[in-house]
């Protein structure tokens, strides 16, 4: 009788536990469609084969507003330029990722298209003031555009951070890294990789400043469980895989 006075006023066997399971595993899915969706829908990314040794370039938009960054036009300034007027987009950035030629050779034509000044590490925007540096960040319509200082391959590389897409340039490539010296240079690469790039989260995408990799683009879950720079347990080690790339390439089969 005791029992009966204690018997919740709903049933709770398994069967209705289930189904409210299958209900929050429904919700769950449908939250993260919904998000990334809107985050699709937010922002547009154009990848260009600019020319010269596979450089990449970008058009990036804050769909909404129509506010527009282009990242390394190197090669192709009309090209990607003419794709941003067709699709009505305005161009209110132009960044370099670094200071060697393959990125900045078309940095004088995109200029006189857009009449947008090319921004490198260390410049300061003359139509928002802000200073391209570590942690800076600059406005794209409702997206941010963050700036991390990575230096390596050189001492004013740059990776730009917008929503959950990272633009690395030289810094780091699908499987490979930038090309230092075997001092300084590649001190700073590791930090910059490690302590920089590495704790981002999983699923940001890594957008490189050339088509060296087995694909045009990757994630930061993956680079970091599987680029071999990056799964070194030390910079001894690091350093060690720069020294002996081309034979690691060659027992590895590596392009
Ligand atoms: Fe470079």
């Amino acid at each position: 009788m005791a029992q009966l006075l204690w018997q919740p006023a709903f049933p709770t066997n398994r069967g209705v536990f289930a189904v409210l399971l299958k209900g929050v595993g429904k919700l769950r899915l449908v939250v993260v469609w919904r998000e990334t969706w809107r985050r699709r829908r937010k922002m547009f990314i154009k990848q260009f084969r600019t020319g010269g040794d596979r450089n990449f370039g970008y058009l990036i938009a804050d769909a909404a507003s129509k506010k527009t960054l282009v990242i390394d036009p190197s090669f192709s300034p009309e090209r990607i330029v003419d794709c941003a007027y067709k699709k009505g987009y305005q161009i209110v950035y132009i960044f370099v990722t670094h200071d060697h030629f393959d990125h900045t050779n078309g940095n004088a034509a995109i200029e006189r298209l857009t009449g947008a000044r090319p921004l490198l590490y260390g410049d300061t925007d003359p139509k928002t003031g802000v200073c391209v540096e570590d942690g800076s960040s600059f406005p794209l319509g409702k997206l941010e555009v963050k700036i991390i200082h990575t230096p390596g391959h050189t001492t004013d590389s740059i990776c730009l951070y917008v929503g959950n897409s990272l633009f690395t340039g030289d810094t780091l490539f699908v499987g490979k890294v930038g090309g230092t010296d075997l001092g300084a240079g590649a001190r700073a690469e590791y930090d910059s990789l490690r302590e920089k790039l590495l704790p981002l989260p999983d699923e940001t995408r890594v957008f490189p400043g050339h088509d060296y990799g087995i694909a045009p683009e990757s994630t930061i879950g993956v680079e970091r469980r599987s680029n071999p720079f990056l799964i070194q347990p030390d910079f001894e080690a690091f350093l060690d895989l720069k020294r002996n790339w081309l034979a690691y390439k060659e027992e590895h089969g590596i392009a």
